[in-house]
This record gives structure tokens, C-alpha cells and sequence, in this order.
């Protein structure tokens, strides 16, 4: 492919549809163009799901943690589902991010700043557009805001509704997570609160029901001296998804009174995904214009020839907390893929937060065909990470994972050192393998650990069901 001149990228008139110019990777074929408008056209009338001022106090935050003084807590669902808009689920998901943010905060000594895949994740990339069974082909599931999962003609039919439900499901999570980290859920003298039932038996409890003690006893201590303290009854949460859908993320797309320009109202955070992020794609074209902080998965392909023309086009002008580079190499390629490209980009004096997926480099299939990752390969990723930015004289400001705070057993590995034969038991992922509750924790520890020079053996060494 011709690489386009950054003058020719950037001279146009931007506009929120102005995407359309370019080719659009990964959208659906929608059969009817005017149930789409249609659709499209409720959608824009419908209220945001995210404000203004909420999405440029994030980029502050960003900001801050570009030169240090936050850490990015990243985390959620591979994909949302419809039906898993339940109040448990919700919870259980809030509660596994506010833990680790409680071990991060302790250990890094320096504020989290908390974002979800979550409210609006509900569009996935697929590796092809038809899946084969028995025979039979049909279009590939992309995710509810677009078809259902169900094998049936019926339900992979893209359907332009999904769009105005995956809106009403977004407010009402998004409506669940504010109202419950508003109000006491989310208060630090009462970690108790976002225990999970399994805590109790999680190898890992000894070590986070004394890190939860120290931080109540300092919590208690200050305010014996000073009296009570505000704020520690709260948690801010920001929510990010990847803005794949294009038409979905258009006609969420605002101006607001006395904010110039366009802002993404869909969510806080959005993100290009690795198979959408070519330099003159639909979706670079469309992330350029908006206000909003943005990321952008860099995989192992990515070279810095190709990645400083992307920082230019995305972030022209340099701004603090604008722009994210989350690299998700895989733990075989992170050695050679990565120390290049933070030399480039630190060589160049451009503003950048890293941060780092470990897991979708790590994706690997079973014998009998499972999607599954190994404990071992993300922590030796995210190990190499936290060790490659300390040899570059670069920073990693953040981790983006994917888990749940249900007990699934996706994921080999980790404290209960699950094998292939513990992923039958609790295998629930419609889409990528998840870390569970415990394997979060333990990937919270290790980055703590590092950072505090302690790196080394996993503190318990735990076998098989212990
Ligand atoms: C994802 O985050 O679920 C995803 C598809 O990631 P990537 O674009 O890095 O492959
Ligand atoms: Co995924």
C-alpha cells in the first residue's frame, strides 16, 4: 500500500462523517440503508451517555499520568453482552477493578486512574467475515450492538436496532456503576464492601486482607489527626470501549456549548483496535477530529516508520493526555517489537501514555480447539514490559486487561495453576479468555512488586489446589 502524504491525511475538512471518505474496515453489511438512517438518525436524538467535562477531566488525568503521577487501571470485558446487563455481574466487575486499584494504589503510592471496558463494549472485530458450520456459512458474529450469537440466519443479520438497544443498555450500566460508586460502595474505610464471596478462599487473601488492613489503619491515623476526610467514600470511574462501529459512534458524536469541537459522548475513552488503526483507514480519520483522550493498539507488526506519521495524524498537536499507545506484542515478541518503537517515539519528544495489553498478544488455542491464554505467558509479558521501559528510560503508565468478577476458569495458570481440563468447568467467555478475580490480583502484585524493586517469585508459590 501507497503510504499517503500526511498533508493529504490531514488537509481535508474534518466532520464527523467525513470517515466515510476512507475505507471502513470491520462494519457490518447492513441490507437496508434506510432502516440504518433511520436508526441512525434516533440514535442522534437520544441524550449522551458521558459528559464533556467528565471526558477533558480525564485527559487531565491522562496528562498526569504521562509524567508519572497516576497509573491507568484498564480493565473489563473482552465483549459485553445484552444479557449479561445484570446487576450482579456489574458489581461483581466493579468490585474485582476497585480491588486491584486498591492494591495498585498502596503499592505504586500514586492515585489509579479507574477506566472500564465497559457501557458501550459491545462491537468486536472478526478475522473473517463468514463463519462455516456443518456446511452451512453465515456472517460472523460482531458483537450484540450489531448481530446475535446464535448460528441462525435470523440472528446473524445485522440488525441497525442493536444500535439504539447497546445505547440503552450502556446508560443502564453506566447508571448502576455511578449510582453505586456515588454513594458509599465504593468507600476505602469499608473494602468489605466489594468483597467477593471467594475472597475468603483465594490463596491470595492473606497478602490483600493486610494490604486492606494498612491502608484502614492510615486512613484511621490521618483522620485521628486531622478529622474526617473527604472523598474516600467515592471512586471515579471512566468508561472506554472500542470505537468500531463506526455509524454508531458518528450519531454519538456532539458539540456542546462553550467546549469547541466535536466530542465522542459514547463513552470517556474510546479506543482503535489493532485491525482498524492503518494510517489512512476510516478510523483513524474519524479518532483525529474528536476531543476526547483516544488510544490505539500497536501490535507486533507496527514499525516506527509507520507508528510516528500515526502520533502526527491523531495528535497534531502534542496535546497532554490526548493520546494512548497501549502495545499488545505477545510475550515471545515483546523483546524485539517494543524497545524500537519507545525509542522512536522518546527520540521524536512526542507525548505518549503507554500502556500495556498483555493479553492479546498471548491467545492461543487448545487441543480441542478452546481459546484460551496462559497465567504465565501475560505475567512474563507484562514483566518484560515493566523491565524494557525501565531500559528505554521510558514510562509504562498503565495495564489494560481483560477479566470478569465472575469465578470463570478461562485463563491457564495463575495461583490455582488451572490446566486444560479446569476450562471446561467455568468456560463462559463469548469471545476472548478472561482473567478471574484471583488472576486479576495476582497481575496487580506482580506490578506492584516490580515497580518496588522486589521482582521475583509470586508470593505463595501456590500449587494445585491449595
Ligand atoms: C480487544 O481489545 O478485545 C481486541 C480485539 O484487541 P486488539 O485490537 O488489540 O486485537
Ligand atoms: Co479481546
Amino acid at each position: 500500500m501507497n503510504q499517503p502524504s500526511l498533508a493529504s491525511m490531514t488537509s481535508d475538512t474534518w466532520m464527523p462523517d467525513s470517515w466515510h471518505r476512507r475505507t471502513a474496515l470491520q462494519q457490518p453489511h447492513y441490507e437496508n440503508a434506510d432502516e440504518l438512517a433511520a436508526a441512525c438518525r434516533a440514535l442522534a436524538q437520544l441524550p449522551p451517555l458521558v459528559t464533556s467535562w467528565e471526558v477533558l477531566g480525564l485527559k487531565q488525568m491522562l496528562a498526569e499520568a504521562q509524567v508519572g503521577q497516576r497509573f491507568l487501571l484498564q480493565g473489563g470485558e473482552c465483549a459485553e453482552s445484552f444479557a449479561d446487563c445484570q446487576s450482579p455481574v456489574i458489581s461483581n466487575r466493579l468490585k474485582v477493578l476497585l480491588q486491584m486499584s486498591l492494591v495498585l494504589v498502596h503499592g505504586l503510592q500514586k492515585p489509579i486512574i479507574r477506566v472500564g471496558r465497559f457501557a458501550g463494549q459491545y462491537a468486536k472485530p472478526r478475522s473473517s467475515d463468514t463463519e462455516t458450520r456443518d456446511g452451512v456459512s453465515l456472517p460472523s458474529f460482531r458483537g450484540d450492538l450489531v448481530n446475535g450469537p446464535e448460528f441462525t440466519a435470523a440472528a446473524r443479520r445485522a440488525d441497525p436496532q442493536r444500535m439504539l438497544q447497546a445505547h440503552a443498555h450502556s446508560a443502564l450500566t453506566m447508571n448502576f456503576v455511578r449510582a453505586l460508586v456515588d454513594d458509599g460502595f465504593a468507600d476505602l474505610r469499608h473494602p468489605e464492601y466489594w468483597n467477593l464471596a471467594w475472597v475468603e478462599r483465594s490463596p491470595l487473601a492473606a497478602e490483600y486482607r493486610q494490604m486492606v488492613r494498612a491502608i484502614g489503619d492510615s486512613l484511621r491515623f490521618m483522620e485521628m489527626l486531622a478529622g474526617p476526610i473527604g472523598g474516600f467514600n467515592k471512586a471515579d470511574f471512566f468508561t472506554s470501549h472500542e470505537a468500531l462501529l463506526l455509524d454508531y459512534e458518528q450519531a454519538l458524536t456532539r458539540q456542546i456549548p462553550r467546549h469547541p469541537g466535536w466530542f465522542n459522548l459514547s463513552t470517556h475513552f474510546p479506543w482503535i483496535g489493532m485491525r482498524t488503526a492503518a494510517l489512512d483507514g476510516a478510523h483513524v480519520e474519524y479518532f483525529r477530529g474528536i476531543r476526547n483522550p483516544i488510544a490505539v493498539k500497536i501490535g507486533p507488526s507496527v514499525t516506527p516508520q509507520a507508528l510516528l506519521p500515526l502520533i502526527d495524524v491523531l495528535n497534531a498537536e502534542d496535546e497532554p493526555g490526548r493520546l494512548t499507545l497501549i502495545h499488545r506484542m505477545g510475550h515471545a515478541r515483546i523483546g524485539t517489537a517494543l524497545p524500537p518503537l519507545l525509542a522512536a517515539v522518546k527520540r521524536e519528544g512526542r507525548r505518549v501514555l503507554w500502556v500495556a495489553d498483555p493479553m492479546h498478544g498471548n491467545t492461543e488455542s487448545t487441543s480441542s480447539g478452546r481459546k484460551t491464554r496462559r497465567f504465565d505467558n501475560i505475567r512474563a509479558e507484562l514483566d518484560q514490559a515493566l523491565d524494557i521501559h525501565a531500559a528505554e528510560g521510558t514510562r509504562l503508565g498503565g495495564v489494560h486487561l481483560e477479566l470478569t468478577g465472575e469465578d470463570v476458569t478461562e485463563c491457564m495458570g495463575g495461583a490455582r495453576d488451572l490446566s486444560e481440563s479446569d476450562l471446561d468447568r467455568a468456560y463462559k467467555s463469548m469471545v476472548d479468555p478472561r482473567l478471574n478475580y484471583e488472576q486479576s490480583l495476582e497481575l496487580a502484585m506482580l506490578i506492584v512488586r516490580k515497580s518496588r524493586g522486589k521482582a521475583g517469585a509470586m508470593p505463595h508459590g501456590l500449587t494445585r489446589g491449595s
